[in-house]
């Protein structure tokens, strides 16, 4: 393993480089994710000195602002959003790199008119033609943005210019395929940065320096030791006003396709041959073209989906998913998706993979546990009257560390045993980890490390994994078809018998 660290090939998972002078050019400048995210991403960044002086921005919306109205717009951003100015200087300095240009994503001159504007800051602030565009637009307008820059030459030089994509990309295999061939029409796979932002987490990365760099979990890590593995993103919040989109989404787009399978292929993935974007990637692709729910004759055997009902959040009532603005009191959107896969490979045959992601959870967590097999043979008392199973647990966010629960023996004249957990904390070993993970994605895109994006390939494997799915629960169907759940629970109890006909359980979290 230490020779796997210091392979020469080593590209992904470096820090601390400074990006090339360039521009970012942000397309749906006027949204949510520019003022709350990317923005304040960066400006700690420059606070960091991890960004050249020349870094510029180049917002563009339709809406007519001038270059001062978006200044302004994103300083509040920062202050309310990011971690504050720190000196007004410094932020002086940053905004004379910020510029507004207002245009449509469907009409050619808009393009023309940035594509003059990008050349004369390339004289003005020294950006020597480095250029990513960002689109943060919504995913109907992806194709058009992508086809008219291409039309206007805007992506002609894959070590120059960049093209980051946010999620969902498709929204099932067909359209992701048509989407790729768009993008592949107009540029190289080089250029392409499909952002799926639980990569950039600290905790996500972690997971193949836990697994590759210590030698005693490795060994273990398959079908002869590990009974099945739980993986959980359980979120409190609802949703959020986002109905617009989330309508057309559910669970299984918003969250499983992209982050809950992300962290399926961390974790069950071979070791890559080296740290390369692609060699990472290969594996991540091997593992999903292994993969298929558990019983492709029976959807009910291998997922359960679920809606929140009004119920309460720490002690306030809150509006059940058909109650809330902009959702149909008809509506069969999930909120909750449980599921149950296999890996048919050597590895793994056999292992339950379950995961589950919902909304309106008792609790915000995220962990990744494997649940190690029973020993053969108990000859203590135990507690529990049987001994709980070894469990190592990956907390992704929050508390961010590792548990592995163990037996011990309890003190005293007797030989009972008691269940404890050794427990790694981040925040005390290292102080919080930082949870921004746009600046590291941003600051990789620049860069051109393709290392923590989805590849084309990747993002077709994952869909054409739970296409079964997708077309049982996509569907016409009246709203009794989709099991409720109370919000401030653990879902819908359907989701508990997933696991309980296998004799198993969710873990309490
Ligand atoms: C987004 C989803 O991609 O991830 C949201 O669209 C979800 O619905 C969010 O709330 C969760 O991200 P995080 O980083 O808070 O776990």
């Amino acid at each position: 393993m230490v020779a796997l660290l210091e392979n020469p090939l080593r590209v992904g998972l470096q820090q601390d480089r400074v990006p090339e002078p360039q521009i970012l050019i942000i397309f749906g400048a006027s949204g949510d994710l520019t003022q709350r995210k990317l923005v304040p991403a960066l400006y700690q960044m420059k606070r960091e000195r991890r960004l050249p002086p020349e870094f510029t921005i180049v917002g563009v919306a339709r809406r007519e602002w001038s270059h001062d109205f978006f200044r302004e717009h994103m300083r509040e951003g920062v202050e309310e959003f990011g971690s504050g100015l720190g000196s007004e200087l410094l932020w002086e300095e940053f905004a004379r790199g910020l510029f507004y240009c207002p245009g449509d994503i469907d009409n050619p001159d808009s393009y023309q008119k940035l594509k003059a504007f990008l050349s004369e800051l390339d004289q003005q602030r020294g950006t020597r033609g480095n250029r990513v565009f960002y689109l943060s637009v919504a995913p109907k307008f992806f194709a058009e943005a992508i086809e008219q820059l291409g039309k206007a030459d805007m992506l002609p030089d894959p070590r120059k210019q960049r093209l980051v994509i946010e999620k969902p990309f498709g929204r099932d295999l067909s359209s992701a395929q048509a989407l790729n061939k768009v993008v592949r029409n107009i540029c190289d796979e080089r250029q392409i940065y499909r952002i799926d932002h639980y990569l950039g987490k600290e905790t996500v990365q972690n997971l193949m320096v836990f697994r590759f760099a210590n030698a005693i979990f490795e060994p273990l890590w398959n079908r002869q030791f590990v009974d099945h593995v739980q993986i959980t993103v359980a979120e409190t919040v609802g949703l959020e006003g986002r109905a617009g989109y989330y309508e057309t989404s559910g669970a299984l787009r918003d969250m499983v396709q992209n982050h809950l399978m992300q962290l399926f292929c961390l974790t069950a993935m071979e070791p890559p041959n080296s740290l390369d974007a692609d060699s990472i990637r290969n594996e991540k692709v091997k593992v999903l073209q292994a993969t298929h729910l558990a019983d492709l004759n029976d959807m009910g055997l291998s997922a359960v989906r679920g809606q929140y009902t009004n119920g309460w959040m720490k002690g306030e009532p809150v509006p059940g998913y058909r109650s809330e603005e902009g959702a149909s009191p008809q509506s069969t959107t999930p909120t909750y998706a449980a599921l149950k896969l296999y890996i048919d490979n050597w590895r793994w045959k056999g292992v339950p993979f379950y995961m589950r992601t919902g909304k309106r959870m008792p609790k915000k967590v995220s962990e990744i546990a494997i649940q190690f097999k029973e020993v053969p043979f108990l000859m203590f008392q135990s507690a529990a009257r049987q001994a709980n199973p070894n469990v190592l647990a990956m907390r992704i966010q929050p508390n961010e560390g590792i548990s592995l629960r163990f037996e011990v023996k309890t003190p005293g004249n007797s030989l009972r045993t008691r269940t404890v957990d050794m427990d790694f904390r981040y925040d005390t070993a290292f102080g919080q980890p930082n949870t921004d993970a746009y600046s590291r994605l941003l600051v990789d895109c620049m860069l051109g490390d393709q290392t923590l994006f989805t590849r084309g390939d990747e993002v077709e494997a994952s869909w054409r994994l739970l296409t079964p799915l997708l077309e049982v629960w996509d569907a016409p169907a009246p709203p009794e078809v989709i099991p409720l759940y109370e919000a401030g629970t653990w879902g819908p109890v359907e989701a508990e018998l997933l696991l309980n006909r296998d004799g198993r359980n969710w873990r309490r979290l």
